[in-house]
């Protein structure tokens, strides 16, 4: 896989991998869905729990993947099998990289449709759909795309077809240059929106929005969604940390670098946020609009700025690179695994995961018109398939996971592999062996 062929580049391995992981890792989650689930979750309440989930549970299982898939070298089922074996523990433990593979499929099947609609907006840039628009045009132009099952049709199959076309090839040469270039563009273009964001004169109150808590918006369910979007945007509880670990060297220091990952991933999310609540604000928006809140703000933000037209089409240009190196990691588990469990090649291996994927996701699309009815627990398929995934699946295999890490590997060899020892050591075993298994299991719990 990719990560083995980066190791000969003339980069260091450490920097080869710390670029695959992050272009894993910054996607679409930071850029589209934190901004949205803050505005529904009511701002910094929300805000500060998911720092503390990724911090306290969210780090410690990035780190426990890497982990196992470094000692497994392995795909994740077999890494997970492998090591329970050598423990003496059962072969059980399997079933949660299992259940990450299927999470994965499940994922990219409707990020495959977000990635759709930013190619359109890539589009929309370049044909100046967005210029002089006011709040209400910007909707429409949303609005319109929604109802078009054509239109989201074309966009999520040109969408997963890239994604496609790349993994059949075994993940281009030219990936780990894509994210180098990408988190600095990123970073720069970051920069330059939250700029405009302070122009809008509703900067203070977007920053009071994201960092003032008013902890009485907080739930249950409120918490369960932080967690559950703490493992979204970190990749975890999918196997593809742990199958990015598996090529990985014994040299890499698997703490610093998780913290690296950690790091940009959550810079990214929150510059998002400063990004686009100023113009909520600014424009007297819906905070709660959902999925469609970068749709219908940043637009309105190009279509009235100078040089609108070069830095809307910059912006969705490098989301749809987010999204596609996002989306490439969630189809190359899918792909190893139907490789080793049927006879096929890796080209029709990644065409039977990659249309079953692309299939699902019609149905997912078909839930913003045709089919928008509640198909299970009052939710679409669409709703389904997100909350199944953030809410259930991921921080379940995540806690699987963290539990093998903790309890049945040889605490000792576990503590020496990270480099721990003294109080680092006895923060580590607190934090893997009771705080972040506890923190899943009763926020899952009390959601129930
Ligand atoms: N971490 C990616 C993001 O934040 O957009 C999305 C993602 C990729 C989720 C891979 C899950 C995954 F396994
Ligand atoms: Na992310």
């Amino acid at each position: 896989m990719s990560i083995k062929q980066h190791q000969h580049a003339h980069w260091s391995s450490r920097l080869a991998f710390i670029l695959a992981a992050t272009g894993s890792a910054v996607g679409l989650g930071n850029i589209w869905k934190f901004p949205y689930m803050v505005g529904e979750s009511g701002g910094a309440a929300f805000v500060l729990v998911y720092l503390l989930c990724i911090a306290l549970i969210g780090l410690p299982i990035l780190v426990a993947e890497w982990l196992i898939g470094r000692r497994g070298q392995n795909n994740p089922a077999n890494a997970m099998a492998d090591l329970a074996k050598a423990a003496g523990k059962p072969k059980a433990w399997m079933l949660v990289g299992v259940s990450g593979i299927l999470g994965a499929f499940l994922i990219l099947s409707f990020y495959s449709v977000i990635g759709g609609w930013s190619l359109y907006y890539t589009l929309n840039s370049v044909t100046g759909a967005f210029s002089g628009q006011d709040a209400d045009g910007i909707g429409e132009l949303f609005n319109a795309m929604l109802a078009s099952p054509g239109l989201l049709l074309a966009g999520h199959s040109v969408f997963m077809l890239l994604v496609i076309g790349i993994v059949a090839r075994g993940v281009t040469k030219g990936l780990e240059g894509a994210v180098r270039t990408l988190m600095p563009a990123l970073g720069i273009l970051m920069v330059v929106l939250v700029g405009y964001g302070m122009t809008t004169g509703h900067f203070g109150e977007a920053l009071a929005y994201l960092f003032n808590p008013n902890w009485s918006a907080l739930s249950g369910e409120t918490v369960l969604a932080a967690l559950g979007h703490a493992f979204f945007t970190l990749s975890l509880g999918m196997g593809i940390m742990m199958a990015y670990g598996s090529y990985l060297g014994e040299e890499v220091n698997l703490l610093k670098t998780a913290r690296t990952v950690v790091i940009m991933d959550t810079v990214i999310a929150l510059g998002a946020g400063l990004a686009i609540f100023p113009i909520v604000f600014a424009n007297g928006l819906d905070l709660a609009s959902g999925p469609g809140l970068i749709f219908v703000t940043l637009p309105l933000a190009f279509g009235n700025m100078g040089a609108g037209i070069v830095l809307g089409l910059m912006f969705f240009l490098l989301l749809t690179f987010a999204a596609l190196t996002s989306a490439i990691s969630l189809l190359e588990p899918v792909v190893e695994f139907v490789e080793e469990r049927t006879p096929l090649s890796r080209v029709a291996s990644t065409l039977v995961a990659g249309i079953a994927a692309w299939a699902l996701g019609i149905a997912a699309l078909l839930s913003f018109n045709l089919w928008s009815d509640p198909v299970l627990f009052g939710l679409n398929v669409f709703d389904l398939l997100d909350k199944l995934t953030s809410k259930f699946m991921l921080p379940l295999t995540g806690l699987g996971v963290i539990l093998f890490t903790a309890w049945q590997l040889d605490r000792h060899a576990v503590a020496k592999e990270l480099g721990l020892s003294g109080a680092g050591e006895t923060l580590w075993h607190a934090v893997t062996r009771f705080i972040a298994p506890i923190g899943v299991a009763v926020v899952f719990i009390s959601s129930l």
